[in-house]
């Protein structure tokens, strides 16, 4: 099958490769000319666990080609994949004028019948629009789909090509089962695709990430009573995620949510139901739930130096949004490095992938280092923020050597408490009780002493 991608990002990018692993021949086009000239390279734009060698492969076979060219991306593919941003506008609404622009760019150009699939994160109703957009451009058959991606950047490559299920929105039977035909191959016999309505296509998507969402705002609530509760949450997750109906997934305690889907979707979300008339309390609580969330973690640290950490230098572990990825938008990260520049801190910031973008935003606001060890030279405390594998188990003799105390701050709960205690670390981490030890020392000596007389 002749398929074109447009917008060839973290989406765009993966789709276009995958498709062009299994025979298809596919064009990806973007209008960001710099990219495609690396893509060209055989440099892949984003860090995806994969990726790069796939791009290579497929491009060497020449099944997979890049370009900035309109003409040449319309006239290429049968099937057209619109994959471009769909940003948050200031009232939390989808920016949609990406996908106008692409959609009117196609209209404009076509000189047979298409089917065009919008893959990007769309409200409810835009596949309605864009076709009333598209008609009048063009006297050729358009058939407009709704295929979301449910692919979760560090592990896109595979959430493609192994899909939970995969869903198909349409209203011309035809154009849906084409759009099937090409995820045969990725789908085996118990894998469900579900051909529904266009509308119910656009409106899982928004939901399922909002559903998820929902459930790292709920353990982050969670953790903030057992905090004062004085109960572990570790502890009490196990009691509550082996009930069967709950499970343990999506319920890791941190620093909120962040990425360039999850703000956005539930926002968006909330505003469509305000458009429709309803009242979205549950979306409203989530979002507001995550901010707050950001900012309990500044409070901590300022807390810990008696609220003013003016002069004070910290070593950040992690400012991508997760761990396998370079994508630091809406990076919960950001927003606490922020606080403590804002409170007069210094930063040093250390990533596996996300630097250069983070270079990008901070430019020499911020130093950077370029491993993790390298950052921790006489800073006051280690502050850990993404999940990265190499930070799971540090060495924590370096780290206490190179500190000027021994203070982390761990934003992913990825050490053990009582460990931390044994080393004499003073640890502050999500929904569990702090470690302080130097004061509990300390306290113990002033016990002492006072036995003592
Ligand atoms: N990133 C994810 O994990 C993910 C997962 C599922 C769904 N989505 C959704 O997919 C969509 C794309 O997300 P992304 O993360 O790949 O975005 P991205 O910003 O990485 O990529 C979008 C690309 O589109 C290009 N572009 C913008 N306007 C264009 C136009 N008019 N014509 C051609 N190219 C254009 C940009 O230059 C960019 O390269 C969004 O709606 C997002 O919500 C993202």
């Amino acid at each position: 099958m002749k398929i074109t991608i447009i917008g060839t990002g973290y989406v765009g990018l993966v789709t276009g490769t995958c498709l062009a692993e299994c025979g298809n021949h596919v064009c990806c086009l973007d209008i960001d000319e710099a990219k495609v000239r690396s893509l060209r390279a055989g440099k892949c734009t984003i860090y995806e666990p994969g990726l790069e060698e796939l791009i290579v492969q497929n491009s060497k076979a020449g099944r997979l080609t890049f370009t900035s060219d309109f003409n040449e991306a319309v006239d290429h593919g049968k099937i057209l994949f619109i994959c471009v941003g769909t940003p948050p506008k200031p009232d939390g609404s989808a920016d949609l004028s990406g996908i106008e622009a692409a959609s009117k760019s196609i209209a404009e150009r076509m000189t047979e019948g298409k089917v065009v699939v919008i893959k990007s994160t769309v409200p409810v109703g835009t596949g309605d629009r864009i076709e009333k957009i598209m008609r009048p451009l063009t006297r050729h058959p358009v058939d407009l789909v709704s295929n979301p991606e449910f692919l979760k950047e560090g592990a896109a490559v595979s959430d493609f090509r192994e899909p939970d299920r995969v869903v198909i929105g349409a209203v011309n039977d035809e154009a849906a089962e084409l759009v099937r035909q090409l995820y045969l191959p990725f789908t085996p016999s118990n894998t469900p695709i579900l051909l529904i309505s266009r509308r119910a296509a656009e409106m899982c998507k928004y939901a399922a990430n909002s559903y998820l969402a929902m459930r790292i705002s709920f353990i982050n609530e969670m953790a903030n009573i057992c905090e004062r509760a004085n109960v572990d949450i570790d502890e009490m997750k196990r009691g509550m995620a082996l009930d069967r109906r709950i499970g343990s997934h999506f319920l890791y305690p941190g620093v909120g949510y962040g990425g360039s889907c999850f703000p956005k979707d539930v926002q968006a979300l909330a505003n469509v139901a305000d458009r429709v008339g309803h009242e979205p309390a549950i979306l409203k609580a989530v979002h507001e739930t995550n901010e707050k969330q950001k900012r309990v973690f500044i409070d901590r640290v300022k807390g810990e130096f008696e609220g003013d950490i003016g002069g004070k230098s910290f070593a950040v572990w992690g400012v991508s949004f997760k761990a396998r990825t370079d994508d630091i938008r809406e990076s919960p990260a950001l927003t606490i490095i922020d606080g403590l520049l804002e409170a007069g801190a210094k930063v040093i910031a250390y990533d596996p992938q996300g630097i250069s973008n983070l270079k990008e935003i901070y430019k020499n606001r911020l130093s950077y280092a370029t491993d993790a060890y390298g950052a921790l030279a006489e800073r006051d405390a280690l502050l850990v923020l993404t999940d990265w594998d190499e930070f799971r188990s540090p060495d924590f003799d370096r780290i206490r050597a190179a500190l000027k105390k021994p203070v982390i701050f761990d934003g992913r709960n990825l050490y053990n408490a009582s460990w931390m205690r044994r080393n004499r670390f003073t640890y502050y981490s999500v929904g569990r009780p702090p470690v302080f030890c130097e004061r509990e020392e300390r306290a113990r000596a002033a016990e002492l002493a006072d036995t003592l007389g």
